[in-house]
């Protein structure tokens, strides 16, 4: 076990298993660059009060950034005898110089830290995210553009409804991504990361934390650093954590519905789309399949996303005010959401780039008569002037002649045509019907 920021009431050591229980750098780890950021801030506010002098100030300051280069080109590795990333790094930096590294954690509480790293994380990842989302935008549109002159069966209830444009078709998908792109960049922009909260109810240095937001600092994150004006809703708070997995979420089910109509429209029964093999794979024993297993699993994750949705919201469920040690609970499922999506993303890209279409069997689909029924009904409304309920009533009789007399719309015969409604003809329908 590394030293530790607390134990001078304690008379018993830790007992080994617990140690094991309670440690968290095994994941909070990924929160150490933004643990520095902290300190930096920290230690200019211990500066402005007093409590370091300038030659101080700026020892600890180059300790930190040399830790944060470290972190930066992945020499800083997780020391697994630690309790957690705060510990880590206060140790390093005494490592480093000595006694002065316990002046660092002066009226100062690893609730406050936490809090402020994990701001700084979802922030930086949100708009990370964002920025996949905008690539997977991209090849949507480039798909679309490729095949821009190629119309599908459109469906409703999966059954066949209506003759669309593959274009427009890919054009829902992308408005959704357009939107969770817009969410998450909200989000982040949204986002204020506290300082000065102390354990929960602030500390005597809250004033001179204001001025230890300088510009400098500022340009180290995209995120807005404010002081605490409630440091007990602060170190209380995990809100952030909830809706960044809830739009996590949302995006994660479009995905999955995107996946589920790929993987249909790549079955024989469909043969619409041919799937890029490099994202397949195939069958141990059957040697003709081809398998879409990216797509499957994308599909999967969901159960893993939502999981963690619900993970966090019950941890908070009923938690007293302030800080509790449930709490640190929620990095798990938080790092596990955006890792998740962040790999999902960056192969959908690659993948949809990759994906073709089988125009015979799109084209075969489209001789299916009933696609066009909106379309004649339409022309009985425009053309006939006929209300939308009659003709919908006529079209639909129609449709019910040719499947009870296995016929197709545009081999019926004018008499029988003519005994369902003057209105129709042989030739308007064969126009309509495109042949
Ligand atoms: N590892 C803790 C967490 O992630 C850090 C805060 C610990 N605070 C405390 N008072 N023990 O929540």
């Amino acid at each position: 076990m590394s030293k530790k920021l607390w134990g001078g009431r304690f008379k018993k050591e830790t007992d080994k298993e617990f140690f094991v229980f309670q440690k968290s750098i095994q994941y909070d780890f990924k929160l150490a660059a933004y643990d520095i950021l902290h300190s930096l801030v920290h230690v200019n506010a211990l500066k402005h009060a007093g409590l370091l002098s300038a030659a101080e100030k700026n020892k600890l300051h180059s300790a930190l950034m040399g830790i944060a280069a470290e972190i930066k080109n992945g020499k800083f590795k997780p020391d697994l005898h630690t309790e957690d990333i705060h510990t880590q790094i206060q140790n390093k930096v005494q490592a480093k110089l000595g006694n002065l590294a316990l002046k660092l954690h002066t009226l100062r509480s690893r609730n406050d830290q936490v809090v402020f790293d994990e701001k700084h994380y979802c922030g930086v990842e949100a708009l990370g995210l964002a920025c996949l989302l905008g690539s997977v935008i991209k090849a949507l549109e480039s798909l679309g553009h490729k095949y821009k002159d190629v119309y599908i069966a459109g469906y409703t209830h999966t059954q066949r409804a209506q003759k669309v444009k593959f274009c427009d078709y890919l054009g829902g998908l992308i408005k959704s991504f357009e939107s969770d792109k817009k969410k998450l960049g909200a989000y982040a922009a949204g986002l204020i990361a506290y300082v000065g909260s102390g354990a929960f109810k602030g500390t005597s240095l809250a004033k001179d934390y204001q001025s230890a937001i300088t510009a400098e600092i500022k340009k180290l994150t995209p995120v807005t650093i404010k002081v605490a004006d409630s440091p007990v809703a602060n170190v209380s708070d995990r809100d952030f954590i909830v809706e960044f997995l809830s739009i996590i979420s949302v995006i994660q089910m479009h995905l999955s519905r995107l996946a589920e109509d790929f993987i249909l429209y790549s079955t024989k029964e469909f043969n619409y789309l041919d799937l890029p093999e490099e994202f397949c794979t195939g069958s141990s024993l059957m040697p003709h399949k081809k398998n879409p297993d990216f797509l499957e699993l994308a599909r999967g994750y969901t159960g893993k996303i939502y999981g963690n949705l619900v993970s966090i919201l019950t941890t908070m469920k009923g938690l007293p005010l302030t800080y509790n040690r449930d709490m640190q609970l929620d990095k798990e499922p938080l790092f596990s959401s955006v890792e998740i999506l962040g790999d999902e993303l960056r192969i959908l890209a690659k993948f949809i780039a990759g994906v073709k279409l089988n125009r015979a069997a799109i084209d075969k689909a489209l001789e299916d008569d009933s696609l066009y029924a909106v379309d004649l009904a339409e022309y009985l409304v425009r053309e006939k002037k006929v209300a939308f309920s009659d003709a919908h009533d006529i079209v639909g009789k129609l449709i019910r002649y040719c499947e009870d007399n296995g016929c197709s719309i545009k081999d019926i015969s004018i008499t029988a045509l003519k005994k369902l409604s003057t209105h129709l003809d042989k030739k308007a329908i064969g126009r309509i019907l495109g042949r």
